[in-house]
């Protein structure tokens, strides 16, 4: 199979789709690998990487697409991009479409197949394409709170681990899933005070059982967030209610309660922010001020860490790109009722049906559309 990894062209997108061990995985397997020049470059990979794994270069995302018969990539297609889909062609990326009615449309009159990263399941119920990304925004959390406590930064001067004689930073962690799991144990290093509060039972034993040590937990009721608001120095929001909005947990008043600088890092601002007063914001503008709270809401925080996040990425969608590229997508998603999930389009039909139910489209079922009825 022909593999093609055209240059990101969403703004502020630095990741890549293919990294140089991925090539070489798949140069290995017997398959062929074109890569935009350039396309690496973002992430720390120089096009040398790609030639010395085996992949040949292009000059333009158009020779990739023209030549690929899958094309790997990390943000939904843009427009552009859409239109260079063919019939037959394999589309391998994060779509999330369900928001997205022009991209799902698009997607449809292309006739390619398209999986998406975000809807491929793993045997524990989990999203395996998700979580590196949740992994990387997670542990990143802290260390942007803790910028943001910064006196230069409009913060409340408070040091994470505070010194010998000197308190250390006092750290909420609201949700306790892969986001929250990954900040408490990054804040718990720098040496501040951590408290997780979640609502689920299990997950708060489960976290009590392997990190009672190092951070303290809290069953999510809105007294006890209350409470633990005004003595917080930074309060991390990881809630998710899969499939809805993040509820808003923090509201304005609520600001007024808090010590004056304490920092607000809402990464659940991707599924709409778990604090009233959180609006998205980018790398470039990351933190204001509500009340005298700074809040730092950016929405692809990953991004700020490219190159960890394309090889946290690439290690997680290398099986998949490889099963897809070995044994053809039909085969493999016969093969992986998890790679199956994350089919979305295929020629011309919508396959999944959540995506059909938000947008009032027809669905054919995965298990019809692999075998080509
Ligand atoms: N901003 C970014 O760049 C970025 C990057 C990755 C993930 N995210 C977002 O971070 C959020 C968390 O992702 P995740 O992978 O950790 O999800 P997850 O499903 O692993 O964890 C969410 C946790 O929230 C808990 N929860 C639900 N309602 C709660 C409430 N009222 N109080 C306390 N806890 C509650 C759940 O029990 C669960 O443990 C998602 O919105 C995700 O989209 C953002």
């Amino acid at each position: 199979m022909k593999i093609g990894c055209p240059t990101e062209i969403k703004p502020q997108e630095f990741r890549v789709g293919l990294t140089p061990n991925a090539a070489r995985e798949a140069t290995g397997h017997g398959h062929a690998v074109v890569v935009q020049r350039g396309a690496g470059a973002g992430a720390g990979f120089a096009d040398a990487d790609y030639e010395a794994a085996g992949a040949v270069l292009a000059d333009t995302a158009e020779e990739v697409f023209e030549t690929a018969d899958m094309i790997v990539k990390v943000k939904e297609p843009q427009a552009a991009e859409r239109a260079m889909l063919r019939e037959g062609q394999i589309l391998f990326t994060y779509l999330h479409l369900a928001p997205d009615p022009v991209q799902t449309r698009e997607l449809m009159q292309s006739g390619a197949t398209c999986i998406a990263y975000e809807t491929v399941t793993d045997e524990r119920g989990g999203l395996p394409l998700l979580a590196p990304m949740s992994e990387v925004a997670g542990r990143l959390a802290p260390q942007m709170g803790a910028w943001t406590l910064q006196k230069a930064n409009g913060g409340r001067g408070v040091l994470m681990g505070g010194v010998p004689g000197v308190g250390p930073a006092r750290v909420l962690v609201v949700g306790g899933g892969v986001v929250g799991t990954h900040a408490a144990r990054i804040a718990a290093g720098m040496g501040a005070d951590v408290t997780v509060l979640d609502r689920s039972l299990p997950r708060l034993r489960y976290l009590d059982d392997v990190f009672g040590g190092t951070f303290r937990t809290g069953y999510s009721s809105a007294g006890l967030l209350a409470e633990h608001l005004e003595q917080a120095d930074m309060v991390i929001g990881a809630v998710l209610i899969p499939g809805a909005e993040a509820p808003k947990l923090v509201s304005r008043a609520d600001l007024a309660r808090m010590k004056p600088g304490a920092a607000l890092v809402d990464v659940a601002i991707d599924q709409g922010g778990c604090f009233e007063t959180s609006k998205a914001t980018t790398h470039a503008d990351p933190v204001y001020d509500v009340d005298g709270i700074m809040h730092y809401c950016v929405a692809n925080m990953p991004g700020a860490v490219a190159r960890t996040s394309t090889i946290a990425l690439g290690n997680a969608t290398m099986p998949f790109m490889l099963a897809l590229a070995d044994k053809g997508w039909r085969q493999a998603c016969a093969d992986d009722p998890h790679l199956l999930a994350g089919l979305n389009v295929h020629a011309g039909r919508l396959t999944y049906y959540a995506v059909g139910r938000a947008q009032g489209i027809d669905v054919t079922s995965p298990q019809v559309a692999i075998k080509g009825e």
